[in-house]
């Protein structure tokens, strides 16, 4: 078990308090988590010992190679890669997705399809769209009703022009997670490259990508208690023989050669530290058995927590949850609605008013609300569960909506 007051003291903005002294309640956590101390510190500290450029043959520029080196050793061990050369560094997860975009335009032919889906975050849906005008086709799994995928739609899809399959993990608007062992088998059968955006599934699940046998997987450390870094996973050899746009001066080989200009290396110790803080809640004789230790705690803490919130939202009138119930382990602790009376917006800003922190809208999964024919209502309102949540906060925020 979680030793949550223990957990939560590491995290020094759950602390902060509104003007009515009510204490801050973070439900908003599938749109960026909280960092703990030892992130905070990891990230000053790099500015005080060891703040320059890498490569150099001054004391700080090693420190700072070290840092990158360790950074992407600890990111291996949390997706459980091959070696720390399948880890690429990047600004957000989006910037690096339009890299690979640009990079795989390179090799797609006139007629290659792409398979995306409708219940994807924007971010794993724009950079592959752009691809249209190179001739590329797109194609789009339906979203079904009840907030999962339409797995016949998908084998119906799936044909020899197959290039690519683009899919989440898991949805950050409805929590579905998808059946991406399924997806993998398939596109297996059409030697059709499968890339997983994990960055709503990486702060509640553990990650393995060699059992996943995906070939680039993606996720953001600011939703795993980390500063704003994105992260790209590719199978070894992968990268060497691609062609990202780069400069001629930069290392032509992976994990870099995708990478551009001067990475933000404060921030990158800030990761792993991150990697470090979860790792600190599980036990093992590994710094991978500890992760994986740690993130069945994590899981369990939060679907304690989270189907607790939904069955409690589930009972009030006026309400309507959207997406899958919690009679399946297999969902992420994120919590979406709909109110009869009151719109999304008007929901978070009675919540704001209780320092209760949660989003309203579309979080960039436009096209499954647009589907779900929530946008025209102003989309949802999402509660996500993270870590450092206790059963009190999530008896406030209950009690504030059932007063609305
Ligand atoms: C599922 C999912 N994919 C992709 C992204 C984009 O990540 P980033 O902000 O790192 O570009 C988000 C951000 O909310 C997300 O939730």
């Amino acid at each position: 078990m979680i030793d949550l007051e223990n957990v939560r003291e590491e995290f020094p903005s759950l602390s902060l308090k509104d003007e009515n002294e009510n204490r801050i309640t973070y439900l908003d956590g599938p749109g960026g988590t909280q960092v703990p101390q030892i992130v905070i510190d990891a990230i000053s500290d790099y500015y005080k010992n060891s703040n320059s450029n890498t490569h150099g043959e001054f004391k700080t520029s090693k420190r700072t190679d070290e840092i990158m080196n360790s950074m992407r050793e600890k990111v291996c061990q949390l997706l459980g890669a091959e070696s720390k050369e399948c880890i690429s560094i990047g600004q957000n997860m989006t910037s690096l997705n339009y890299s690979l975009a640009r990079t795989l335009s390179k090799i797609l032919k006139k007629g290659d399809q792409v398979i995306i889906t409708e219940l994807d975050h924007e971010a794993n849906r724009g950079p592959w769209k752009s691809l249209e005008s190179y001739g590329v086709k797109l194609v789009e799994v339906d979203l079904l009703e009840d907030g999962t995928l339409d797995y016949y739609d998908f084998k119906n899809k799936i044909n020899q022009k197959t290039a690519l399959v683009a899919m989440g993990m898991s949805s950050n608007a409805l929590g579905t997670i998808n059946d991406f062992n399924l997806i993998r088998k398939i596109t297996t059968k059409f030697n059709s490259l499968l890339l997983l955006d994990a960055v709503h599934y990486a702060p509640h699940f553990s990650i393995d990508v060699k059992s996943l046998g995906c070939d680039f997987l993606l996720c953001s450390a600011y939703k795993f208690y980390g500063p704003h870094i994105g992260l790209l996973y590719s199978r070894p050899g992968l990268l060497d023989s691609l062609e990202p746009e780069r400069l001629l001066v930069q290392d032509q080989i992976a994990p870099y050669k995708i990478e551009t200009g001067t990475l933000n290396h404060a921030a990158c110790n800030g990761v792993s530290a991150a990697i470090d803080f979860i790792s600190s809640l599980g036990s093992g004789s590994s710094y991978r058995e500890k992760l994986i230790s740690a993130y069945k705690k994590i899981s369990v803490h939060e679907y304690e927590l989270a189907s607790k919130l939904y069955s409690k939202l589930k009972s009030l009138n006026d309400l309507k949850i959207i997406g899958q119930d919690f009679s399946d382990k297999n969902r992420t602790p994120t919590v979406s609605f709909i109110h009869k009376k009151y719109s999304a917006n008007e929901i978070c800003k009675k919540l704001a008013k209780e320092n209760i922190c949660a989003w309203d809208g579309h979080f960039y999964a436009l096209k499954a609300i647009q589907k779900l024919n929530l946008e025209k209502i102003g989309g949802i309102t999402r509660l996500g569960v993270s870590i450092y949540n206790n059963q009190e906060e999530i008896n406030r925020t209950v009690k504030a909506i059932s007063m609305l």
